[in-house]
């Protein structure tokens, strides 16, 4: 088992710009040989400047027409269309502007009839696995120190399913709502199982209020408590994040992104 990767940059631009650098390597080179790319995404204010940077490199030439997607989760009782969904964030924020089949978009339901959501999540789970895997998970942290929305409680091995939002979730989703109580109470995520098949996993992290979950993902006991502590035992994850995300974490030099900090255990091998 090797420990993540921490790499801090000097900006979200920056580290965005490195990021969005592999993920075109990855999807050039599948093109290359006449295989698709298969992406898990994320929503919420961190990719976005990702997002900017992958819509920048297509109009200058790149292609997403061997790109597969899955997004990491929805908002049970929003339909597509509905301001606040992830279906509306993914189009507005980056399928809009790129030149990915809609045929290969997939995000969860957020209308089901209750009787159907099982079998739902059983889908999207064997539609992964049809499309050969996640070759790439992005993910952000959430207060609770959730991937996905694997809010604590979360078992290391679930999969995609129905969940129950954290308040502290909710009321941190409270202002695009415009209120906690208009935040949907329930959601389908992928589970913490799901993400960590993923081939290659980044975090994004920016500014100093995500310091302190940062750190304790990274340091702090792997515990259905915080699932992105799961990270620590994933072969191949790294962690890009800005000096505020990284603010609570000790440093020693290292050979990545612009300037870089290793919090002493991560550094430890195996
Ligand atoms: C989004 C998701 C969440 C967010 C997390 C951070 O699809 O699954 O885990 O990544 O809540 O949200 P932001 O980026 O808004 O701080």
């Amino acid at each position: 088992m090797s420990a993540p990767s921490i790499c801090v940059f000097d900006s979200a631009e920056v580290a965005v710009r490195e990021l969005a650098g592999e993920l075109s390597e990855l999807i050039r080179s599948r093109a290359a040989e006449g295989r698709m790319a298969v992406l898990g995404l994320a929503t919420g204010a961190t990719p976005l400047p990702l997002y900017q940077e992958l819509s920048r490199l297509h109009h200058q030439g790149l292609s997403f027409a061997n790109v597969i997607s899955f997004n990491l989760d929805e908002y049970l009782g929003l339909a597509r269309d509905h301001a606040e969904s992830y279906w509306t964030f993914m189009h507005r924020n980056l399928f809009d502007h790129i030149d990915m089949p809609e045929s290969n978009i997939h995000l969860p339901s957020g209308v089901l009839p209750e009787a159907a959501i099982p079998a739902h999540c059983t889908e999207y789970e064997a539609r992964i696995r049809d499309a050969g895997g996640l070759d790439f998970q992005l993910l952000g942290i959430g207060g609770t120190g959730h991937i996905g929305f694997n809010e604590p409680g979360s078992p290391r091995d679930s999969r995609t399913r129905r969940v129950l939002l954290d308040e502290m979730t909710r009321c941190d989703a409270a202002p695009a709502f415009g209120g906690v109580c208009q935040v949907p109470t329930q959601a389908i995520t992928m589970g913490c199982g799901t993400i960590l098949e993923a081939r290659r996993i980044v975090l994004l992290a920016w500014g100093e209020r995500k310091a302190a979950i940062v750190n304790t993902a990274l340091n702090g006991p792997l515990t259905e408590q915080v699932s992105a502590s799961f990270l620590q035992e994933h072969p191949n994850t790294s962690f890009y994040l800005d000096h505020g995300a990284a603010s609570a974490l000790e440093s020693v030099p290292s050979p990545c992104g612009s300037t870089v900090t290793l919090p002493r255990r991560a550094c430890v091998p195996g």
